[in-house]
């Protein structure tokens, strides 16, 4: 069954302890926490403290989805808030494999963001440091963008790539019933939606259908 990862960005953030209490009950699978740092991507969201005062709140995996640079310098302060599983671009960093190393050795899950022009090839060499690969289907930095719909195929050679391997395959960017259900036929594991989650404020029903 496919998991659904509603995406904080699209949240109230007056009233972020409301939202995450309210997509657990809506049926979400896991919260997706959106870190920008108006360096790797020209905005700026929340830091580890606001991950930290949201951790008592929800049981469910917090999925840190680090856009930034230097990512080297976020690994432990995000797994000290409560992060379950940490994403870092493959773009942000020179060390993939060291970065990846650090997040397991904390004893998190680790993952790799793709930008939708980075080869997916790169996951070769790292295969046996991650847990999950995050394709992104729009170029980060913003919610509510078109869904790139390469994306799509490159998702079924990541599927092929990773044979044998147990590794999760998430997407994210411009996710809908319509986009979801092909990245889902290609072999999607996780859909991370923002827009299409919160729309009209009716989760459980807008969750039920991405699924
Ligand atoms: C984009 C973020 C996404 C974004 C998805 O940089 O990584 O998680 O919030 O938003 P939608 O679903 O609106 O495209
Ligand atoms: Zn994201």
């Amino acid at each position: 069954m496919v998991l659904v990862a509603p995406s904080l960005l699209s949240a109230d953030f007056s009233k972020l302890k409301d939202e995450i209490t309210a997509l657990e009950k809506a049926g979400a699978d896991m919260i997706h926490l959106d870190i920008m740092d108006g360096h790797f991507v020209d905005d700026l969201t929340f830091g580890p403290a606001v991950v930290k005062s949201l951790r008592p709140h929800t049981k469910l995996p917090f999925d840190v989805h680090l856009m930034v640079d230097y990512p080297e310098h976020f690994i432990l302060p995000f797994k000290d808030a409560g992060a379950d599983i940490i994403t870092v671009h493959a773009e942000s960093t020179v060390h993939l494999d060291a970065l990846l190393a650090k997040i397991k050795n904390l004893g998190l899950k680790a993952g790799v963001a793709l930008n939708p022009a980075t080869d997916e090839n790169v996951i070769k060499y790292v295969i046996d440091k991650v847990d999950l690969v995050l394709v992104m289907s729009v170029n980060p930095g913003f919610g509510g963008q078109t869904f790139i719909s390469s994306s799509v195929d490159k998702i079924a050679r990541i599927k092929k790539l990773i044979k044998g391997h147990k590794i999760l395959i998430e997407v994210d960017g411009g996710i809908n019933p319509l986009s979801g259900g092909q990245c889902v036929s290609a072999g999607a594991d996780v859909l991370v939606a923002g827009t299409a989650v919160f729309k009209g404020g009716e989760y459980k029903k807008n969750i039920e259908s991405l699924r």
